[in-house]
C-alpha cells in the first residue's frame, strides 16, 4: 500500500548519519556521523519530507530501533545481525569492495565456493529488506536515491515493488574493470548489474569509473542485447532488454563530490582545533620558522587496505634513507583510524602500519625527534588540526573512488601545502594537474615525489595550493546532492 503521507524524498544507505551508544543510566547518547557521505547527504535535512534509511549497526542502534526512540527524518532498519554480518563483511566488503579496488592477492583469491553463495543469499535479503522500506515509506512518485556497493540490488526490487518512483543509485566506490569484474560467478556479476540497471539513473564520481561501468555491463549483460552509449553532448546511458521483453535505458552520470569549504574554514579555527594544534606542534618539536623548523607531511586514513598507507611509509622511510639531510627537518604525521575490524585482513593490515611506522621511529629516531607519530584514535579536531599544519599532503591509494583529503587539506592548510596524488585516486581527474603525480606502486617515485615537495618553492606551492582549493571544493556536498535530485526528477 503506498502511504498518503509518505516521504518525497528517500536516501538509502547502510551506513546512517546517526549512531547510537547505551549510556550507563541505560539513557541513549545519539551520535551524529562525519565523513564523505554523512556530509553529502545532509544537504537532505532541510527537506521536511526526506527520509534517509539505513541499517542499524550497533548494540545501541538496536536498542535504539526497540525502544522507538530514532531522530526524525531517519528510519533504521534491525535486519537480522547474522543477515546483516553476511551481506556487509562477506559480500560487500570482502568481495564487492575488493573487486572495485582491485584488491585481491592471487593465487589463493578469491575464491567463490558454497560459503560465498550463502552470503550472496543473505546480501539478496539485506537489500530486499531496504526495498520493501522503501516502498512501504515513500510517497506516490517521490525520488528515492540509494548509495552504494552494500545495496546494488535495491533499484531492481524496489522497481518491482514501486514502479511509480524516480529511482537512482550514486557508487562512491571506483568500478572495476570488466576483466576483474568479470572474477564474479557469471550469474552473480548479472545479478548485481541488472539490479542497479533497476534505476533510473546512475551516478558516478569520475567518468573513469562510469565508463567501466558501461565496459562491464557490456562484457557481462550480452545475452540482453545491452547498448551502452557514449554520446558527445549528450547523457550516457546503458539500455538492454529485460526478461520480458521491454526496452529499458538508464541514464547515468558523473557528479565529483568535493569539499565543503565554508565548513571546513569555519571548523578549522574553532578551540578544539588550537588545543590539538598546540598539542602536535609540540610532538613535532623543532622551532617553528626558525633554523632547526621542521617540516610535516600529512596523512589521515581509515586504515584501509586500499589507502595504501604501508607503501607511503616505506617511501618516507626510503627518504630519510637516501636523502639524510631530511633527518630532524621533517615529521610524518599519520592519522590512520581503525575501520572494519571485524576482517582478519584489515585487522592485520592495522598491525602492519604500526610495525612499519615503528620500525621507522626505532632505525632514524633521536633524542628529541620521533619521524612518525602515528596516531589511531579517531579524532575530527585533531585530524583539522594536521590539516592545517600541513606542509605536504599524501593520498597514496591504490584505487579510490574519490579521496575527500585531498580536496580538504589545500582549503585548511595555514601555509599552503604541496599534494602528493596517487593517478588512481578519482580526485585526480580535477587535482591531477597541481598536485605531483604518483603511481601508488612505485615506493621510489612516491619517495622522490615527497622530496619534490618538501623543496618546492613557496610561491609556486602557494599558486598550486590556491588551485587545488578551488578545484576540490567547486562542487560542495549539497550542491552535489541537489544536482543528482534534480537529474532524476528532470
Ligand atoms: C567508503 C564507502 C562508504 C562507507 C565508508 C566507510 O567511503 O563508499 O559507503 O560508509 O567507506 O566504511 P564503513 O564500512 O565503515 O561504513
Amino acid at each position: 500500500m503506498v502511504s498518503e503521507h509518505g516521504a518525497q524524498v528517500l536516501v538509502a544507505s547502510n551506513r546512517g548519519p546517526v549512531s547510537y551508544a547505551v549510556r550507563e543510566d541505560g539513557t541513549l547518547d545519539a551520535k551524529r556521523g562525519g565523513g564523505g557521505l554523512v556530509s553529502g547527504l545532509s544537504a537532505i535535512g532541510d527537506e521536511a519530507d526526506a527520509l534517509w534509511v539505513c541499517s542499524a549497526l550497533s548494540d545501541g542502534d538496536r536498542e535504539a530501533v526497540r525502544r522507538g526512540a530514532g531522530e526524525p527524518g531517519v528510519r533504521m532498519l534491525d535486519i537480522d545481525a547474522a543477515v546483516h554480518s553476511d551481506a556487509y563483511n562477506g559480500v560487500a566488503n570482502s568481495v564487492l569492495w575488493f573487486v572495485h579496488h582491485l584488491l585481491y592477492q592471487t593465487p589463493l583469491e578469491p575464491t567463490f565456493g558454497p560459503e560465498f553463495r550463502r552470503q550472496w543469499a543473505a546480501y539478496r535479503t539485506y537489500n530486499q529488506a531496504f526495498a520493501a522500506a522503501l516502498a512501504e515509506e515513500a510517497a506516490q512518485g517521490a525520488t528515492v536515491v540509494v548509495q552504494d556497493y552494500h545495496l546494488a540490488l535495491v533499484p531492481g526490487m524496489l522497481r518491482a515493488l514501486r514502479p511509480d518512483l524516480r529511482i537512482g543509485h550514486f557508487s562512491h566506490t571506483p568500478w572495476a574493470p570488466a576483466e576483474y569484474f568479470r572474477m564474479l560467478p557469471d550469474d552473480i556479476a548479472e545479478e548485481l548489474l541488472l539490479g542497479m540497471l533497476g534505476a533510473d539513473r546512475l551516478g558516478f564520481l569520475t567518468t573513469r569509473w562510469l565508463q567501466a561501468f558501461q565496459a562491464c555491463c557490456g562484457a557481462v549483460l550480452g545475452s540482453y542485447e545491452v547498448m551502452t552509449y557514449w554520446p558527445k553532448d549528450a547523457t550516457p546511458s546503458v539500455g538492454y532488454r529485460t526478461p520480458d521483453g521491454r526496452f529499458h535505458r538508464t541514464l547515468l552520470g558523473v557528479h565529483g563530490l568535493g569539499a565543503d569549504a565554508d565548513f571546513l574554514r569555519e571548523r578549522s579555527q574553532r578551540a578544539d582545533v588550537e588545543e590539538r594544534l598546540a598539542d602536535l606542534r609540540e610532538q613535532i618539536g623543532g622551532q617553528p620558522g626558525g633554523e632547526d623548523a621542521r617540516k610535516v607531511i600529512v596523512r589521515v586514513d581509515r586504515t584501509e587496505l586500499s589507502k595504501n598507507i604501508v607503501r607511503g611509509l616505506h617511501a618516507y622511510r626510503l627518504l630519510l634513507e637516501e636523502q639524510p639531510q631530511w633527518r630532524e627537518r621533517v615529521v610524518h604525521v599519520a592519522f590512520a583510524y581503525p575501520s572494519r575490524q571485524d576482517l582478519a585482513v584489515y585487522r592485520e593490515y592495522t598491525a602492519e602500519v604500526s610495525r612499519v611506522a615503528q620500525e621507522i621511529n626505532s632505525a632514524y629516531g633521536t633524542e628529541g625527534w620521533t619521524p612518525v607519530i602515528l596516531h589511531v584514535k579517531d579524532d575530527f579536531a585533531r585530524s583539522l588540526a594536521a590539516y592545517r599544519l600541513a606542509d605536504v599532503a599524501l593520498v597514496n591509494p591504490i584505487r579510490d573512488g574519490m579521496n575527500l583529503v585531498a580536496k580538504e587539506v589545500p582549503v585548511v592548510s595555514d601555509e599552503g601545502c604541496v599534494l602528493v596524488l596517487s593517478r588512481e585516486a578519482g580526485a585526480y581527474a580535477e587535482l591531477g594537474d597541481d598536485a605531483l603525480v604518483v603511481n601508488p606502486y612505485d615506493v621510489v617515485g612516491t619517495s622522490a615525489a615527497l622530496h619534490a615537495a618538501l623543496t618546492m618553492p613557496a610561491e609556486e606551492r602557494a599558486e598550486r595550493t590556491k588551485r587545488l582549493a578551488a578545484a576540490g571544493t567547486a562542487l560542495p556536498p549539497a550542491q552535489w546532492f541537489l544536482d543528482q535530485l534534480e537529474a532524476l526528477r528532470g
